[in-house]
């Protein structure tokens, strides 16, 4: 056990209040939670907090396509996202918006601040705009035929026939998704981030490449963005829009508004603030740059650009510490294939609870896929009966109905106190810090491999012991209770063990076992006789693959 407790301030990424929670999204949440919920455990100081990502056009769009405004809509997504959050058992210490008072105070002065430092700079450039709607069009809301191929109704940035990438300049026969009307070309002014100015090259380079623990792919494929002194490839962001912009609108810049991009990550201080003033926490000892304390940032790797390289270069430049470090997922597959509205496997997380599906399968199957790579992971959903049904319920839960009968029938729920010094026990208890450094590592596929081989060598001691046939001889009890009460101890610490991948089973556990909520160190405190247990409790059913196809048809 580590000995000063630490201090960490946690994130995931904020969700877009433009659509639902999928499953592709539940993995990072849930991989997040379970390393936050096991620093907990550890005794650590840790605040994990998030907010929905609420600006931007697409929001702004479909907000009026529904007949509401963008706050009305992001309040309604609001809820759904924090009601699916809580669903899965995401522990957010605070689930915040952008769209805060606290997150426009911030933006704005971290603007000023690097307008202060000279990082800032006005320029004119040419776009496409909606002459009929008045608005500048983001690519993806500029439809045509590909220059390469002809096909038609393709993407302003990429088309899905042929795989060419191009700029929505080249379309073909270009129109508006919004009105229709053939897009012109328009001359705005826009505020840059100077990127390529030497001072944030250099600094880029050194924080990527040399001052923070990035995984290994993360640093290499940003080094292909800093390179060398002098061959740079980074160029200047474009952190303006212009109205109609659902956004905060630019100090000294009337009708500029703060790219969606620019303030979503403050949005993570945004909600950290509007918890310090909550509870207390002083918001700048964490924030400044000479902190101790430790700041980490879970993602997708379609996001790593905006977490290294922009994110760090605005924290740093406006007089802010930088991230401890920032943890990249790979993206989730359904059955090997990219999830699809067509083949049902776009699955919402909503769905999954509908369908009567218990959320802490799916916790415990995307752990036994994590690791601390950026490699995709997969949902194989025959694998995912196979894995719930038999290491889960099989190993693992079963060992609970087990011995727990036994124990309270015949022995008023009292364990046998010198069992606990059981080989056995001792083997489980001794595993303790090479799981803990698994899951600090994020490696919970190889923790919890690790925890199911001890669940194997518990029910090899109970196929072994026969407490069933020990049970029907009555001078036997000693031995019965003993069995029974190795048994169960060992349930115990296998729970300890999973409570950060199944807080709720660990909860019930807990409940009947009569013990207060555990944490690490508990792996020390063996069950004991002075402290009967109570009932066993249904803790977990088995998964039918019936539901398999049900969930799919409630995603078509
Ligand atoms: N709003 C931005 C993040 C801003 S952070 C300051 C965003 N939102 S998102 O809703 O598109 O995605 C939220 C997170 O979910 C991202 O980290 C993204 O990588 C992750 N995922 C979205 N689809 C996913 C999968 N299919 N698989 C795994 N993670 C996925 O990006
Ligand atoms: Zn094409």
């Amino acid at each position: 056990m580590s000995s000063s407790p630490r201090r960490l301030l946690v994130t995931s990424a904020l969700p877009y209040a433009n659509g639902q929670i999928h499953i592709g999204h539940l993995v990072e949440y849930i991989q997040t939670d379970i390393w936050v919920r096991f620093q907990r455990m550890r005794g650590h100081e840790v605040h994990y907090v998030g907010a929905d990502d609420t600006h931007g056009t697409p929001i702004m769009l479909r907000a009026e396509k529904e007949g509401l405004t963008p706050k009305e809509l992001i309040a309604n997504v609001w809820k759904e996202h924090k009601r699916d959050f809580d669903d899965f058992f995401i522990s957010f210490d605070n689930y915040y918006t952008t769209d805060s008072p606290e997150n426009e105070k911030l933006a704005k002065s971290i603007y000023l601040k690097l307008r202060d430092a000279g990082l800032i700079e006005m320029r004119s450039i040419e776009q496409a705009y909606d002459p009929v709607k008045e608005m500048f069009l983001p690519d993806r809301f500029i439809r045509g035929e590909c220059p390469k191929c002809g096909a038609k109704d393709q993407y302003g940035d990429s088309c899905e026939k042929c795989g060419a990438t191009y700029s929505p300049t080249d379309l073909k026969n270009p129109i508006s998704v919004v009105s229709g009307a053939t897009p012109i070309k328009k001359v705005s002014d826009h505020y840059f981030f100077k990127l390529s100015d030497p001072r944030c090259e250099n600094f880029l380079r050194e924080w990527t490449q040399v001052k923070t623990p990035l995984q290994p792919e993360a640093r290499n494929k940003m080094k292909e963005w800093v390179g060398q002194p002098g061959e740079s490839k980074l160029g200047d962001w474009d952190i303006s829009r212009d109205a109609p912009y659902f956004g905060f609108e630019i100090p000294d810049a009337p009708g500029k508004y703060f790219y969606v991009w620019l303030d979503a990550p403050i949005g993570y201080y945004a909600s950290f603030l509007n918890y310090c003033n909550k509870t207390g926490l002083n918001f700048e000892e964490w924030v400044r740059p000479d902190t101790t304390t430790e700041q980490y940032h879970f993602i997708g790797k379609d996001i790593l650009y905006f977490h290294t390289l922009f994110w760090p270069a605005t924290l740093h430049f406006s007089g802010y510490r930088t991230p401890t470090n920032v943890f990249a997922h790979g993206f989730l597959t359904v059955d090997g294939e990219k999830m699809s509205k067509s083949r049902g496997t776009l699955i919402s997380a909503h769905s999954v609870i509908e369908s009567g599906f218990n959320p802490e399968w799916f916790r415990y199957y995307f752990a036994t896929k994590l690791n601390d790579s950026m490699e995709d992971l997969d949902l194989n959903l025959q694998d995912f009966v196979a894995r719930v049904n038999s290491d889960l319920l099989g190993k693992f839960i079963n060992i609970a109905s087990r011995s727990a009968g036994f124990l309270v029938k015949r022995f008023d729920g009292i364990v046998a106190d010198q069992a606990m010094s059981n080989p056995l026990l001792t083997q489980i208890a001794g595993a303790n810090e090479k799981i803990a450094a698994l899951y600090e590592a994020r490696e919970y596929a190889k923790a919890l491999r690790t925890i199911m081989e001890l669940a194997d060598k518990v029910n090899a001691y109970v196929d072994e012991n026969k407490p069933w046939e020990i049970a029907k001889t009555p001078e036997r009890e000693a031995d019965l209770q003993q069995v029974c009460s190795v048994t169960l101890e060992a349930f115990r610490l296998l729970t300890l063990y999973l409570k950060p991948v199944l807080p709720n089973v660990a909860a019930r556990a807990e409940e009947f076992l009569s013990i207060p909520p555990l944490s690490w160190h508990d792996v020390h405190t063996p069950l004991n006789s002075q402290n009967p247990i109570k009932a066993y409790k249904h803790l977990m059913t088995r998964v039918e693959a019936p539901q398999i196809e049900a969930l799919l048809a409630a995603n078509l």
